[in-house]
């Protein structure tokens, strides 16, 4: 397997003294493939992958109709489809649970029933393969009838009791065998508050990749679909999701998550934040994530199935961009088809 290169944000080296054309011509390292390969500054490997998938409790796979390709599983079939994902070096898949309607309440509490889908698919899926890394989302929404990430009172989401709910949901996904906790509920005070529950439960190992620069996004449209959480969406969540005009609140965002434990970090969404991504990763240099959103594997589909696009070409490059950006890795529908490719010999650059 591919080794995985160390990635440096681009713009961070410093452009020397360039000799005037003809002495300089820069299409002389580009006028064949193995010198573009050899100068090539940025490389994806299967390791860049995690892989989110969706769950459910139907009988059989069902697509998602704004999500192309891609299917809400059985628990059943979500076995399987990750020991495929392991096979092609993906690292992690994350999971999310599209929770039955009797199921959704006020307080979301099925968030924290340790027999809820998403512990039954940790557990399975752990089970049959040890050895992938599951991450599942710490967030009320799936579980809840009004389809806010917190718990709603007066019409606000209220935070300190939001935390509370969060904790107990990621101790029973620690105890189902999740390997990442990553809240993305964008809680002021959870990362902190659910490090020390983990440890307090001996969970000493249990990663915490935070979202820390979470926008409120349009973005999360088919998602929401997926989930089957449209529909119960009250309002919007801009009382706790990133304002997309800001850059520097993001910063101040990651930092906080740091300094309560966060061991890796996400930017979300994932094209249309690039800046942030490079800012993060050249400021605090933790590893950093990059989440390529339900809409813009959307939009990419959407535009390809109408024959605008070329699928696999606009795929390969939308990833390598968030390599250049400086991710470390990206949370991404394209994993198992982008794995596949790169397994099949491409380095990613070459197209
Ligand atoms: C839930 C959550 C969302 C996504 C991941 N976790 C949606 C939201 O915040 O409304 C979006 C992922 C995607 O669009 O692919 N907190």
């Amino acid at each position: 397997m591919v080794k995985k290169s160390p990635s440096a944000p681009s713009g961070t080296a410093t452009t020397g003294p360039v000799a005037a054309y003809p002495r300089t011509r820069m299409r002389r390292n580009r006028a064949d493939d193995w010198t573009r390969r050899m100068v090539a500054e940025n490389v994806l490997t299967p390791a860049d992958f995690i892989w989110p998938v969706f769950v459910h409790d139907g009988a059989s796979p069902v697509a998602i109709d704004s999500m192309p390709g891609v299917e809400r599983q059985t628990v059943e079939s979500l076995v399987a489809a990750v020991g495929e994902a392991k096979s092609l070096g993906i690292p992690a898949i994350a999971i999310f649970p599209a929770t039955e309607t009797a199921l959704r309440t006020d307080d979301g509490r099925e968030a924290y029933n340790p027999d809820n889908l998403v512990c039954r698919s940790v557990r399975a899926v752990k089970s049959a393969h040890p050895d992938i890394g599951v991450m599942c989302d710490v967030a009320l929404d799936p579980f809840t009838d009004h389809g806010h990430d917190g718990l709603v009172r007066d019409g606000k989401i209220i935070n300190d009791e939001t935390v509370e709910a969060l904790i107990k949901q990621a101790l029973v996904q620690a105890d189902a065998g999740c390997d990442i906790i990553a809240p993305s509920d964008m809680m002021d005070g959870r990362i902190g508050a659910i490090r020390d529950a983990l440890e307090g439960a001996n969970h000493k190992n249990v990663r915490i990749m935070a979202y820390a620069a979470k926008y409120s996004s349009a973005f999360y449209g088919p998602f929401r679909d997926a989930l089957g959480s449209s529909g119960h969406l009250k309002g919007d969540k801009r009382t706790y999701q990133m304002d997309p005009a800001n850059g520097d609140e993001a910063l101040r965002e990651v930092a906080l998550d740091i300094a309560e434990g966060a061991d890796m970090l996400i930017v979300k969404p994932g094209m249309a934040y690039l800046d942030i991504v490079h800012r993060v990763k050249t400021e605090f240099g933790l590893p950093t994530f990059a989440y390529q959103v339900s809409g813009e594997y959307a939009m990419l589909k959407a535009a390809a199935l109408n024959g605008w696009l070329d699928d696999e070409r606009v795929m390969m490059e939308s990833l390598m961009a968030f390599k250049r950006a400086g991710a470390d890795g990206v949370l991404t529908y394209f994993a198992v088809a982008a794995a596949t490719i790169l397994n099949d010999g491409s380095n990613g650059t070459k197209k």
